[in-house]
């Protein structure tokens, strides 16, 4: 109605019982954008009173058919592209050209989901391949769903990560109840809404909104959830100690280091880790957080990667710059008390910092060290600290000490080399000459260490969402 959104619950869209509604604005001016609903508990109680009972039947529609709804939804995003891109552009301030394609990306992934929810298989044991044992048992290994999966995304992408939990769950045969991030919660309610209206019976999905603050915990404690989807920062991990026994599937953050060897391409390194750092104003988990650079070659990065950073266009995500405000003042407060505590310490900008409003203009600060909480903490923003090292070994060894285990990347010309690097650094994935990045979605995305607990990409996404069973025939 308007600008204001309403709840899902059991197939109908409803204004809160509270009475309380929560105003956003746009990160890059401050304007009104849209006004969602302040759940209540008993609201929370019944989306998920409604998912566990829909769930009984949802899991027995036949796996073709579910595929059929999840390719419909998908058909609605692209159908719908340009008025979510506007909710996304407006909620998180992300370019269009971004936001289109967050939405694309979406309809896509949930296609090859719906197709690899075909292709989950089973296995079959037979007893006499155990020593000493007859051929008298057969043993049925299945996936079966875990019932309703409480999908909470982040705002850095309220469509797309909302609907790589949404899918999967679909089609592993779970329903669901969708937490939107209050900036962001628009998208999400779009993401939801897709698949409501391509056929999702009522209850199957449900959408919650309101302050995390305020209704979080109760909905991770909910006892009725029976598994947490998450990606969001730190307190993923108070999440992860509150829930108890629910399988979780979590991605967490990422300090994602660039390891620059002697022998690298300079100009692909530099052009890497500009695009990894800066895109989306570097509120990416898998932005280029760090960039480690052996000594011999760190002057001639350091120059390159200015020269790029200086190109980039800085701006307002309707011209579609490539930096754009970040997502609120508390964010953009904090990226610059990184880069201060950085400067004070004796780090170098090596461009003028500006702020303007929620606005950083990106920024490249050298010479970090140890000392600094550049060096370990994310920013958020586009702010992105190199470290001289004397050799890839000191670079490995640093990365290693971060808490964060997302992703990381190794520049070299010797592929040897590569493999040698990847082995010893611990992160989910390691990219060869390239930028982190999640995609394509159907690749393995995980975190090691504080960054995250259990794989995504479709096929693993799906895999996180079933449990194993067994059924053991006893012949006779
Ligand atoms: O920050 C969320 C994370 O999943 C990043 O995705 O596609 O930007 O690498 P992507």
């Amino acid at each position: 109605e308007g600008n204001t959104y309403f709840l899902l619950l059991n197939g109908k869209f409803v204004q809160s019982e509270s009475g309380k509604t929560i105003t956003g604005e746009t990160p890059f001016d401050g304007t009104p954008t849209y006004t969602i609903q302040a759940a209540t508990k008993a609201e929370i109680d019944r989306a998920y009173e409604s998912a566990a009972l829909a769930q009984r039947s949802w899991r027995q529609v036949a796996l073709w058919k579910r595929a059929e709804i999840v390719h419909k939804a998908a058909t609605i995003l692209r159908e719908h592209v340009d008025e979510i891109a506007t909710v996304i552009l407006r909620e998180v301030g992300k370019n269009r050209k971004s936001a289109v394609s967050e939405v694309l990306r979406t309809a896509d992934l949930c296609d090859y989901t719906a197709e690899e929810g075909l292709r989950m298989e089973g296995q079959l044991l037979v007893s006499d391949s155990y020593p000493g044992q007859p051929r008298n048992k057969l043993c049925l290994v299945q996936r079966v769903p875990l019932g309703v999966v409480l999908a909470q995304g982040p705002f850095n992408y309220p469509c797309n990560l909302t609907g790589s939990k949404v899918a999967p769950a679909l089609m592993a045969g779970n329903s669901c109840v969708v937490k939107g991030p209050t900036q962001g919660a628009v998208a999400a309610l779009y993401l939801t809404a897709a698949f409501h209206f391509a056929g999702v019976p009522a209850g199957v999905v449900n959408y919650i909104s309101g302050r995390g603050s305020e209704i979080g915990d109760y909905l991770v404690t909910h006892p009725l959830c029976n598994c947490i989807s998450f990606t969001g920062g730190n307190i993923g991990l108070e999440v992860a100690k509150k829930a108890h026994m629910i399988p979780m599937q979590m991605e967490l953050g990422g300090k994602d280091a660039a390891i620059v060897c002697d022998d690298a391409d300079l100009d692909l390194a530099a052009k890497c880790i500009v695009s990894g750092a800066f895109s989306y104003s570097g509120q990416r988990c898998t932005a280029v957080k760090l960039v480690l650079a052996v000594e011999s070659i760190a002057d001639e990065l350091v120059q390159k990667v200015v020269e790029r950073t200086r190109a980039l266009t800085v701006g307002h995500p309707e011209d579609d710059c490539e930096v754009t405000a970040v997502i609120n003042k508390a964010a953009a407060d904090y990226a610059e008390s990184l880069a201060m505590d950085a400067k004070e310490k004796g780090a170098k900008f090596l461009l003028e910092y500006r702020r303007e409003g929620n606005l950083i203009h990106p920024l490249v600060v050298d010479r970090v060290d140890e000392s600094m909480k550049l060096a370990w903490e994310e920013p958020f923003a586009p702010v992105l600290p190199v470290m001289r090292v004397k050799d890839e070994r000191a670079a490995v060894a640093f990365a290693n000490r971060l808490r964060y285990g997302l992703q990381g990347c190794v520049f070299t010309r010797d592929v040897n080399r590569a493999i040698m690097l990847s082995s010893e650094i611990t992160a989910g994935t390691i990219q060869v000459n390239g930028a982190p990045a999640r995609g394509p979605d159907h690749f393995l995305f995980l975190g090691h260490k504080d960054s995250g607990i259990n794989a995504q990409g479709a096929k693993w996404s799906i895999e996180a969402m079933t449990k194993l069973k067994s059924v053991v025939i006893n012949l006779p």
